[in-house]
């Protein structure tokens, strides 16, 4: 077998096998999907390639490879064996509509075969047992049978095993065809048992032939894709022949710095190493939250409700294993050059160690007080919902926090009540808003309602000159001025500046007309309407459009908003921006008004 020891030298092996077979190298993209509301983060390479598996032409051809990085949370409280990760890298090769079967499933052996030398006796393969959706998979067993896989060691299996996507509720998914390797020191059993954890699934061939629909249909695709994906971190450990993940080159500096900072020896104790497993994953995730493109920070909704649990969740591990020390930051700093070829991590270094810091100190702030709390509520067997909601939001501690807390001690959490504590604290402070404020609004002046027109404005001139990354993070009009808050890692130039005053005074004097509509939430997003992300709406929604014919999609900007708004741009006067500044990091702030 081929030892390749570092992370560089594999994913460059894989690259340059796939560009030898003609396939183009496309970037990562960002962790947070674009235009997907339907989960939170990429979880595999496909997500941002769903529109050109659907049939869209791609720029670069029909044959694509690239590294993604990836972020799944269901797995959450796994991560703390040898092998679970929220964060991970995925290789992926693609066809778009080009080869299939035959090519996907040679190109994997011959990969894993001839450049990885993995001994071809050590592999077995899963397909698909067929269903009322689609048949069994027999044309990929034929393949597999004629590269030398014998037929004790292909297995076939359900839906439930052998079937993949789509990455959120509808999309491109199909059968799929696993590949395992043996991964323990003993001899290579004959037959393979998929049930057997030492049999480990390295890659994941994907046959990305149908579309599931809304009504939970399977409808044929016009191409038939290939999707691959395979994981860095665990094939690399088999490579390396290692039996733990957190032992390879990519967790190697990161355990070490823990060991440093803890005093505690990785692989002594069982549960210190637990600790040590999550703090390195957790930390290691947050960091490429932090850093990714878009900009997300600690909060508690969406990303950032999840960016803040990785966060705490690693920071009440640090103090299990005794550290007393603010210590994030530290780990941070041997995980960044652990990844030179993600260039955002190194150009917002400072606002990862930042968020990370603030946040660390703020949960400290409460984190204490916090637990001493918790010990004082968890006598009984069972945790109230009132009582958990009292840790959220008094001490910061995330549902699951509490509920992991809980589950050391074998007590329960009322997580129904919980969440009717937390409905009914959100309809309590929208009601307060609303009584005060309509969308951020001071009143329903004739004034207040033109700032809030042109807040729309503002906020798609934004995304059009600095980048479609934009989002509001918060705004609040009164009748003299209006104040807009958005994702933005740094000052605005003056000409930036000029370039978005243009573009709002141009739309101004085209005399645009705002319409008002009421959709069901679902058609708000699919039409583009923006929303800020991870709030909860109501089933139905208000979309407000300002229509313009000479744009494609027939609009210049479209939100989902309650109002109310003026009804022509025409009556706005002339726009203009009286300041710009930050208000946390990565969050600026403007300030204008019309005349
Ligand atoms: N999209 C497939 C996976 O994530 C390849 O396993």
């Amino acid at each position: 077998m081929k030892q390749i020891i570092s992370r560089q030298d594999f994913i460059k092996e894989y690259l340059e096998f796939f560009k030898s077979k003609q396939h183009h190298h496309i970037p990562s993209s960002s962790l947070i999907p674009e235009n997907d509301h339907t989960v939170l983060f990429t979880t595999a390479g496909m997500h941002h390639l769903v529109p050109f598996l659907i049939g869209q032409k791609h720029p670069l051809g029909k044959r694509l490879v690239s590294v993604q990085k990836c972020i799944r949370t269901d797995d959450i409280d796994e991560v703390g064996d040898p092998f679970h990760h929220t964060f991970f890298e995925m290789l992926g090769n693609w066809s778009l509509g080009d080869y299939f079967k035959e090519d996907a499933i040679k190109f994997s052996f011959e990969f894993l075969t001839n450049v990885l030398k993995l001994p071809k006796e050590k592999l077995a393969v899963s397909c698909f047992a067929g269903d009322t959706d689609s048949p069994k998979d027999e044309k990929s067993e034929k393949i597999w049978l004629s590269l030398g896989i014998p037929k004790e060691r292909i297995a076939f299996l359900p839906k439930v095993n052998n079937w993949w996507g789509p990455a959120g509720e509808t999309g491109p998914c199909g059968p799929d065809t696993e590949i395992f390797y043996w991964s323990a020191k003993t001899k290579t059993p004959k037959s393979f048992n998929s049930e057997d954890e030492r049999w480990v699934e390295i890659w994941n061939d994907v046959f990305m032939q149908y579309e599931k629909t809304k009504d939970g249909k399977y409808s044929p695709l016009q191409q038939k894709n290939v999707d691959t994906g395979m994981g860095v971190e665990r094939t690399l450990a088999i490579l390396n022949n290692l039996n733990d993940n957190y032992q390879t080159s990519i967790f190697q500096p990161i355990i070490k710095e823990i060991e440093s900072i803890s005093n505690i020896k990785y692989g002594k104790n069982k549960s210190d190493t637990r600790a040590m497993r999550i703090i390195a994953d957790h930390i290691r995730a947050a960091v490429f939250i932090l850093g990714d493109e878009r900009a997300i920070i600690p909060s508690n909704i969406g990303q950032g409700y999840v960016l803040r649990r990785l966060i705490r969740r690693a920071i009440r591990y640090g103090k299990l294993l005794g550290i007393k020390e603010n210590f994030t930051l530290k780990i941070a700093k041997v995980i960044i050059p652990t990844y030179p070829d993600y260039q955002e991590l190194q150009r917002n270094h400072k606002f990862i160690s930042e968020q990370l810091n603030e946040e660390e100190l703020r949960f400290n702030q409460t984190l204490e007080k916090g637990l001493k709390k918790f010990r004082e509520i968890a006598t009984d067997n069972l945790i109230s919902g009132k009582e958990a909601f009292l840790l959220f939001q008094s001490y910061g501690f995330p549902i699951e926090f509490t509920q992991e807390l809980a589950n050391e001690k074998g007590i329960k959490v009322d997580l129904e009540e919980y969440n009717s504590e937390f409905q009914k604290h959100q309809d309590l402070s929208r009601t307060a808003s609303a009584g005060m404020f309509k969308s951020g609004l001071a009143d329903d002046s004739e004034a207040t309602r033109k700032l809030h027109t042109a807040t729309h404005l503002l906020n798609e001139a934004l995304r059009r000159v600095l980048s479609p990354d934009i989002k509001q993070k918060g705004s609040n009009i009164t009748p003299e001025r209006l104040r807009f808050d958005f994702n933005f890692p740094r000052k605005l130039t003056q000409e930036e500046i000029k370039k978005v005053e243009e573009v709002v005074n141009t739309i101004i004097k085209k005399s645009l007309s705002v319409k008002r509509e009421e959709v069901p939430l679902q058609d708000a997003l699919s039409s583009g309407a923006q929303a800020e992300f991870g709030a909860k709406y109501p089933e139905l929604v208000s979309v407000y459009t300002i229509i313009d014919k000479d744009e494609k999609q027939g609009w210049y900007s479209k939100e989902i908003c309650t109002g109310p708004h003026i009804s022509n741009t025409s009556d706005l006067g002339h726009f203009k921006i009286v300041k710009e500044e930050a208000v946390a990091a990565g969050i600026r702030r403007i300030k204008a008004i019309t005349e």
